[in-house]
């Protein structure tokens, strides 16, 4: 496919990505995704984030009351974590046409063979494919839309987006090439290392998901301090004492998890986590993660309720967001028909 090819110069480094209001949110989206985004939006480059709700649609139609509280509760979520509307652009997906508009072009670029392999397809289509919306399948040329209708150079991504980033870039080349221009940039993805994969308290082998059926198995960004302490206190470990070295760690996948968890929150390498605790039993470590976890946690599930009591003032910074992404995307579009032979 597309390995090897490199992000031509000609672009400037530009951040974006989404996050679909599907759900609640949890500690994995917290340091997964919306810790990185904040933590990019200081490094000098422009960072766009994104709530796409219209990729929140595709794999099943919510109650609208429901999308629309999701959709500001994410928006709340980011602002919570730091996200600053004034120095990121911060938005709602369906608020900005050029989206879908450019979708369009993209689903006549992209081939029915690419969308088929994509293993999400694969997944949430299951045995009834015939079942399944056709927005599911053009899900992926709808993400490449979001990427490169802002030329956006990177994008951070959890692993299991990769394959949707390998296909945006073969989109990008596909397009240039068909017209013979160098008009879309290659996108690199930034994908999320080990350490900031948040699995389960129930269990480590399984990815912390807000769509567990146990509400102990996850760090939710809404929990109170005393739900944050009351679930660390539960989670679920081995009868061994903390290791001395990263390496102990293999084949006790709880322990690692909690000790990942450690070393994202105080934003330190887990390495440092282990020399600093070497030895402990988990019934010294458990408190000291509770009450890490509260010091960072507590005060942004506080700020999101703060923030949700005023939803006219979250809309209100997302339709601002919408400009301000709008500005970027039209001339964007626009140039793509004149390529493409639109009459304007
Ligand atoms: N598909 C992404 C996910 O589920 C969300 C998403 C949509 C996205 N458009 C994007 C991520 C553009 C990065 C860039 O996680």
């Amino acid at each position: 496919m597309s390995e090897g090819v490199q992000t031509s110069p000609a672009f400037t480094k530009r951040v974006f990505s989404g996050i679909q209001p599907s759900g609640g949110l949890t500690l994995g989206n917290y340091l997964g995704a919306i810790k990185r985004f904040v933590d990019m939006q200081d490094s000098g480059v422009e960072t766009i984030y994104c709530v796409v709700d219209l990729h929140a649609i595709t794999a099943t139609l919510f109650d609208p009351d429901t999308l629309r509280q999701q959709t500001r509760e994410l928006a709340a979520g980011y602002i919570a974590s730091g996200l600053d509307p004034q120095k990121s652009i911060l938005f709602n997906q369906s608020q900005v046409a050029e989206h879908t508009q450019l979708a369009w072009i993209f689903n006549c670029v992209a081939r029915m063979g690419w969308m088929k392999r994509m293993t999400q397809w694969k997944d949430k289509a299951g045995k009834n494919q015939e079942n399944a919306s056709l927005g599911l399948l053009a899900y992926p040329a709808l993400m490449a839309a979001d990427i490169l209708v802002y030329h956006a150079t990177h994008v951070p991504v959890g692993e299991d987006q990769k394959q949707h980033l390998e296909l945006t870039r073969d989109i990008a080349i596909k397009f240039n090439h068909d017209y013979g221009v160098d008009f879309f940039p290659i996108t690199e993805p930034v994908i999320e290392g080990a350490a900031t994969r948040v699995m389960s308290l129930r269990d480590g082998s399984k990815k912390m998901s807000k769509s567990d059926p146990s509400d102990m198995s996850r760090l939710n960004m809404t929990d109170d301090a005393d739900a944050i302490a009351r679930k660390i206190r539960k989670a679920k470990t081995d009868p061994e004492p903390l290791p001395d070295t990263l390496e102990g760690l293999d084949d006790r996948p709880e322990a690692r998890n909690l000790v990942n968890i450690y070393a994202a929150l105080a934003d330190i390498p887990p390495e440092q986590v282990i020399a600093e605790h070497a030895g402990q039993q988990f019934g010294t470590f458990k408190p000291s993660l509770a009450d890490l976890a509260v010091a960072k946690l507590e005060p942004i599930s506080s700020e999101m309720a703060r923030l949700m009591q005023d939803p006219a003032e979250i809309d209100a910074i997302l339709r601002g967001g919408a400009d301000r992404a709008r500005a970027i995307a039209a001339p964007v579009l626009e140039r793509t028909y004149e390529i493409v032979g639109m009459v304007r």
